[in-house]
């Protein structure tokens, strides 16, 4: 049987204390409750998720790297704070052919002003934010279909 397209699902940094953290802006779900629901997702849509977290700048890049390597269908991309900073993420995501899609479970528009400008939006595909977890759960979708 043909393997499934693996679509890469990466986190970055805070985002390993979801469930407890500023859950009024984040919600109640943890990372592996979003995870879970990901993975049963995946399954009915034919496809499988690689769900990673880090809280190091560098293994995002290096996650995106190995999803062109690894031939990944789609990145989903929550690179939390780095969304705002990294000029080394939007380097990865531009120097990679594997389309990225950028998650946020909150609206950053609506938030304070530093987190207006996103590097990674400049150079993804596309942006899904604001829906807290459903955010993941919409671009997993559209990830699908690509
Ligand atoms: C976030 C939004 C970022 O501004 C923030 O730094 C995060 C989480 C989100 O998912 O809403 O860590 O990416």
């Amino acid at each position: 049987m043909a393997e499934k397209p693996v679509i890469y699902v990466l986190n970055g940094p805070n985002l390993n204390l979801l469930g407890t953290r500023e859950p009024e802006i984040y919600g109640a779900d943890t990372l592996d409750d979003i995870a879970g629901r990901l993975e049963d997702q995946a399954q009915a849509l034919g496809v499988a998720v690689d769900v990673r977290q880090s809280n190091h700048e560098g293994h995002l890049v290096d996650w995106l790297h190995e999803a062109q390597a690894m031939e990944a269908k789609a990145v989903l991309l929550n690179a939390g704070a780095f969304t705002h900073t990294s000029i080394a993420l939007y380097d990865a995501i531009k120097a990679i052919k594997t389309p990225v899609i950028e998650v946020h479970l909150s609206n950053p528009h609506t938030r304070e002003s530093f987190r207006h400008k996103s590097y990674v939006g400049e150079a993804a595909k596309g942006t899904i934010a604001g829906f807290g977890a459903l955010s993941y759960a919409l671009a997993l979708d559209a990830a699908a279909k690509l």
